[in-house]
């Protein structure tokens, strides 16, 4: 296995927590977080209570954990209300006309929203969705852009006890429908559409599809965004202003137990269907609140902008419920980077003197590549703090975001976690813990993280494995929805009782982790994650395709590109025409942000005699590399020549990157 997780990355470099940031940082020096950390692994239970004192409690726990793997309860016996703790509690002071967001839209428009407004929209929208008959525990699809309403309806949901789940607008209605069916979904909220890169997003429209023919959704509530024509079904579909028409403001917040389900989210796994990763209230908040404290260590005075669209977990966690759980203010901005130039991040900073940014590697080498006179014409003095996540951040990269946007003096904070995590895992704290860049450096408090080999022994030093966690942590998903079964099998099973990341990793002599990547059939592009079956189960049902293999190939500028090997039907020749006819069907099945970046047609694919794919050698092939290693379980020799000859080179090799979604 160590030749698959191998990682050549040597890098000197240290960057220690300025004088200055470390004096008026929570945590303060590498001694204060060893200390802190011994203690969250040895007494979690007294290190957590601890944090949750901090939060709004309605009832108080009786328990911390309840852990009987692979299934935990945190704060067992407790009651509380994730809007109230979001909302509520920062109106008895000062930070009752503070922004707490503060949006731009991609054409143009501003908009700042108190404490105390947002508290209204929230309780007026908690109205509107109690006057449409949603309950408790119901399930609530939100296909919004990133605009304050996306918050609000989130907010609104908690508010009331029903389960949001946010869909990515880049996603297609087929991919809608999936996650309507799986969730059982009786309500969904939308816009008319959205705006990117200067055009819109029927949002709507691919509501209206993904409807058709009839699904548990009863109810649709629109958001007018763009102004777009669109059709509204009656008895169906509600207009969201006119629905506030009916509604006053004085909305109680439904106390819910520790573990009531907060959210579903829908990510890609290493096979066909997207799991829903079911997060609960306590826990996920404490989660995120601690980060977000310790991490991000956000002041009452910061700016703090995460650009990642809602519709990604990074959204939920840090554009929406981290900030305002500490009663910071959060910047949200609903289009592209390079909109309509390439520098609409760096007037936006300017503009609004952002003091913190969350963002992409794959956002930062589009920035390298675009040029740092974009840069230079802006005023950045006013960050304090650089954070980077979704992918592993090549060290040159990292230098570029630390000199040219942090001029040198903003620590560089490479956090590392997933969908599944809920909240930061492994990741410098900024007053204490040394940078190395392309490190993600060392675990968060009560997060037991190693990397192992096969056996699930503990490697050693600079040795590649799989990274895994060997305690539970109160963000942790609790099930996938619908399947515990697939649960226990996906993360708990091949190491008993650890939980299993996906990623391959090593940790240096300092016991530093540097992350490698997925080591399953997971893809990560430009930083969203992509199941290679996924993408193949929507080749194959393409009415000319009989077998699909898709790959991932390296790609300086979205980390990973995909790569996808196909076989056609008895008669059907391949041709330009049927490559663009399968990138679009693959963009209707799930979305744009899945379309191949290259079709290779094959007369057959290398499989084992078991008939496996034999990926390894596609990868090589992908790659442009010949292909080496042993070959002797291939079925058919002929067919690994044809596959490197039969490139039918077309349009398609094209590479626009397309920063989806950032
Ligand atoms: C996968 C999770 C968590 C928010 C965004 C992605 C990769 C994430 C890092 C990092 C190296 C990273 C991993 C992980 N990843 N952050 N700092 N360094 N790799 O969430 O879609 O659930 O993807 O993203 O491979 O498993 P996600």
């Amino acid at each position: 296995m160590e030749k698959n997780i191998e990682s050549h990355l040597i890098e000197k470099r240290v960057f220690r927590p300025s004088r200055e940031f470390g004096k008026n940082a929570r945590i303060k020096s590498l001694a204060q977080y060893r200390k802190m950390y011994r203690e969250s692994i040895r007494s979690p239970d007294r290190f957590w209570a601890r944090e949750a004192k901090e939060l709004i409690w309605h009832r108080s726990w009786k328990k911390v954990l309840d852990w009987k793997a692979p299934f935990a309860k945190w704060f067992v016996g407790g009651q509380l209300n994730l809007s109230e703790n979001c909302l509520d509690r920062h109106l008895a002071g000062p930070r009752r006309n503070k922004a707490a967001i503060i949006w731009e839209g991609e054409p143009g428009e501003k908009r700042t929203l108190t404490y105390q407004q947002l508290h209204r929209e929230v309780c007026r929208f908690a109205n509107v969705l109690k006057r449409n008959k949603i309950r408790k525990g119901d399930r609530v699809i939100i296909y919004l852009p990133t605009t304050p309403e996306a918050a609000i309806a989130m907010l609104a949901c908690a508010r009331i006890g029903a389960v949001h789940s946010v869909v990515f607008g880049g996603f297609s209605a087929d991919s809608i429908r999936d996650r309507i069916a799986d969730s059982g979904a009786t309500a969904l909220i939308t816009a008319d559409g959205s705006y990117r890169r200067g055009t819109i997003v029927p949002l709507k429209n691919n509501v209206d599809h993904a409807l058709s023919g009839g699904t548990s959704v009863e109810r649709v509530i629109v958001f007018r965004r763009a102004g777009n024509e669109i059709h509204m079904e009656e008895g169906r579909d509600l207009w969201w202003h006119r629905e506030l028409q009916y509604v006053d403001a004085n909305c109680e917040p439904v106390p819910v137990d520790s573990e009531h389900p907060l959210f579903i989210l829908y990510t890609s796994g290493s096979t066909g269907k997207p799991k829903g990763i079911l997060h609960t209230t306590a826990g996920y908040l404490l989660g995120i609140y601690a980060t977000t404290k310790y991490v991000f260590d956000i002041r009452d005075e910061d700016l703090f902008w995460c650009t990642a669209d809602v519709g990604w977990v990074t959204g939920h966690s840090y554009v929406v419920y981290g900030p305002l759980s500490l009663g910071a203010t959060t910047l949200m901005y609903e289009g592209a980077p390079n909109w309509p130039e390439p520098d609409r991040f760096w007037r936006i900073i300017e503009d609004y003197r952002v003091t913190i940014l969350y963002t992409a590697p794959t956002a930062i080498r589009a920035f390298v590549r675009w040029g740092d006179n974009w840069v230079k014409k802006h005023d950045l003095s006013s960050l304090r703090l650089l954070g980077s996540v979704g992918e592993p951040i090549n060290p040159e990269a990292w230098m570029w975001y630390h000199k040219t946007i942090g001029g040198g003096r903003c620590p560089v904070v490479d956090t590392w976690w997933q969908t599944e995590t809920g909240s930061i895992l492994i990741t410098p704290l900024p007053g204490a813990i040394p940078t190395k860049p392309g490190s993600a450096t060392l675990p968060f408090f009560g997060v037991d993280a190693a990397v192992v080999d096969e056996s699930g022994e503990e490697v050693g030093a600079n040795v590649g494995g799989k990274l895994i966690i060997r305690k539970p942590w109160p963000s942790m998903l609790r099930t996938i929805y619908g399947d515990r079964e697939r649960y226990r099998k996906q993360y708990w099973s091949e190491f008993k009782g650890r939980y299993l990341t996906g990623d391959g990793a090593r940790r240096d002599a300092d016991g530093y982790f540097w992350i490698v990547g997925r080591i399953d059939d997971v893809l990560n592009v430009a930083g969203h994650r992509l199941g290679t079956s996924e993408i193949e189960s929507a080749l194959v049902a393409h009415a000319h395709v009989a077998e699909a293999a898709v790959v991932g190939r390296p790609d300086e500028m979205k980390g990973q590109a995909v790569v996808a090997f196909v076989t056609l039907k008895g008669s059907v020749a391949p041709s330009t025409g049927l490559k663009a006819e399968l990138l679009d069907h693959v963009s209707e099945h799930i979305g744009a942000i899945a379309k191949p970046d290259e079709v290779r047609f094959a007369e057959a694919l290398p499989k084992t005699r078991s008939g496996k794919i034999m990926r390894r050698l596609l990868k090589e092939i992908a790659s442009g590399k010949t292909v080496t290693g042993d070959t002797t379980t291939l079925e058919d020799f002929s067919v690994l020549a044809k596959l490197s000859e039969e490139e039918v080179s077309s349009g398609t090799r094209e590479r626009k990157i397309s920063l989806s979604g950032l």
